[in-house]
């Protein structure tokens, strides 16, 4: 008889376990040296992997959508933070960043519609709900590393 994955013997791999659903976690590179970012950067990378495990488990649903729409409200919170840092500390490019916050809750905001009309979700739905938090690994990695050494030389000192 043919030997499929699924017959082997030994440790299974996890169900339905998909790259980009797992854990992200901190990384050193990632610290911008200024407090406040850096804590709500962290808060941001917690909240995606309660999200990634939520997506893994495929269970629960409503509490996916309850806390899809808590990172849209921290997102939301956090860049008026950035960008009121941003802008105080005279960052050449705060109005760009700042418009990329607008693109990224705008596109969050679609997400969220896409998925809040949603009553019994399918595969492709559970995998979707990812899609927040790539935009924001995203913006991380791609905009905020920018102003990491303008905030070292012109950003607010650590008292
Ligand atoms: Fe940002
Ligand atoms: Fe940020």
């Amino acid at each position: 008889m043919k030997r499929t994955a699924s017959s082997t013997s030994g440790p299974r791999p996890r169900a339905q376990a998909h790259p980009a659903n797992e854990s992200f976690p901190w990384l050193d590179f990632l610290e911008i040296d200024n407090d406040v970012i850096d804590r709500e950067h962290r808060e941001a990378v917690d909240q995606g992997n309660i999200l990634s495990r939520l997506i893994e488990e495929r269970r629960d649903w409503p509490r996916l959508l309850a806390v899809l729409q808590q990172g849209r409200a921290r997102s939301a919170r956090h860049f008026a933070t950035e960008d009121r840092i941003l802008e105080q500390s005279g960052y050449p490019e705060s109005a760009s960043h700042y418009e990329e916050h607008c693109r990224i809750l705008a596109a969050y905001d679609a997400i969220l519609a896409e998925l809040e009309a949603v009553t019994a979700p399918q595969p492709q739905h559970w995998q979707r709900a990812m899609a927040p938090r790539d935009l924001l690994v995203d913006h991380c990695l791609k905009d905020d590393l920018r102003f990491k050494s303008h905030l070292m030389h012109f950003g607010p000192k650590p008292r």
